[in-house]
């Protein structure tokens, strides 16, 4: 058991370490003599080109990784996206066309609900792209093309690594279709590129260092509520930062578009009540400072993740997580890193079993 945990004290801190090689291998040979190839999609530049409307379908956290794609794939390439969970996708007599494109999200390959989204959509008539970790599984052999994210096996039950490989592999297929698109110029691509490989380094340097994380968590773990919020590509990483933290840790923890407090969770907020804030270098940085503040003249303990060198957020936040500068398209990936770490750091202090947290599976067959 040591032996297979590498010298970490559970898989969950083994895969979290094993990030910055998801992106590597996630990226490995997909650049060739200067333009990104993804052959695996299985659909023409043709077919590709007429796309005009994106679903991603998954459960879980593989449907925040497609929150995260969301974004990307109406930023760069501009085709309308809609992000659903597969179980309810499977029963609302989805719209689609032959110019559509369905993509399952599916660390397993084998999550009954995904799957049945899938067969849904073929019937149909749309197209189908599988991101999934394991070869030869059902979502795999049911799609007209797949993605693999090379997180390898995934032990622990909260998923970490895989998450961050189907961030990488969405945002490839969310580059190629801004260039089908005529979006990206090769140039732009390759930028990019550069910048989404150079995560990884950024990933280390973040492992190299999780005081900060540390201190965060054990000021927040007799909490019994806490509060995710962020803006824009910070909305949809907060929304896995929150479900980390209640899978593992069993305290409840809710996430936020940080522009919706006023409308309701404001409301919960008390002397020392957690709010987590993706604060990082965006368009949106100026609101989300408003929002951490509106937060804290409520007495909310506030932990901020922000960018290297952001010495301003230090005013505002109790506790600032910091992570390298990435361009805003990147930074779910770099902060998706520390908000693993802070849920594990809670979940040990509260003395949980971080790789196998009560009532839930690895993954789910039935439905
Ligand atoms: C279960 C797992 C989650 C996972 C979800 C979807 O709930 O505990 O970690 O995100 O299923 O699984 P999939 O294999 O389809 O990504």
């Amino acid at each position: 058991d040591v032996a297979e945990k590498g010298g970490y004290p559970d898989f969950m801190l083994k895969e979290i370490h094993e990030q910055p090689r998801v992106v590597r291998d996630t990226l490995a040979g997909r650049m060739v003599g200067g333009a990104l190839k993804i052959s695996e999609l299985g659909m023409s530049l043709e077919e590709l080109q007429l796309i005009d409307r994106v679903y991603v379908i998954a459960c879980g956290t593989s449907y925040h990784a497609g929150l995260v794609a969301k974004q990307l794939i109406e930023a760069w390439a501009r085709i309308p996206t809609e992000v659903e969970v597969a179980s309810e996708f499977r029963y609302r007599n989805p719209i689609i066309t032959p110019t559509t494109l369905v993509v399952a999200v599916s660390q397993s390959g084998e999550t009954a609900d995904t799957l049945a989204a899938i067969r849904e959509a073929r019937i149909k008539g749309g197209k189908v792209f599988g991101i999934t970790n394991v070869i030869g599984s059902p979502v795999a052999r049911e799609s007209d093309g797949v993605i693999y994210t090379k997180a390898n096996k995934e032990i622990a039950v909260a998923s970490t690594k895989s998450f961050l490989g189907q961030v990488v592999s969405l945002t490839l297929l969310s580059m190629v279709l801004a260039q089908a698109k005529g979006k990206f110029t090769q140039a732009q691509t390759r930028l990019l590129f550069g910048e989404l490989a150079d995560t990884a380094e950024q990933i280390e340097r973040i492992l190299a260092d999780t005081t900060a994380i540390e201190e965060a968590a054990l000021a927040c773990k007799d909490a019994n509520d806490a509060l995710f919020i962020g803006r824009g590509m910070g909305s949809a990483i907060s929304y896995e930062g929150a479900l980390k933290l209640k899978e593992i840790s069993y305290l409840h923890a809710e996430a936020y578009a940080a522009g919706e407090m006023k409308h309701g969770p404001i409301a919960l907020l008390s002397k020392g009540f957690p709010v987590i804030a993706v604060a990082t270098q965006s368009p949106v940085y100026d609101k989300v400072i408003s929002n951490i503040q509106e937060s804290r003249t409520r007495g909310a303990l506030v932990v901020a993740v922000a960018t290297e060198g952001d010495e301003e957020i230090r005013k505002h936040a109790d506790y600032v997580i910091y992570v390298p500068r990435v361009r805003d398209a990147f930074s779910a990936i770099t902060v998706s890193v520390p908000l693993q770490l802070f849920a594990r750091a809670i979940a040990v202090a509260r003395g949980c079993d971080v790789d196998q947290p009560r009532n839930l599976a690895k993954s789910v067959t039935v439905e």
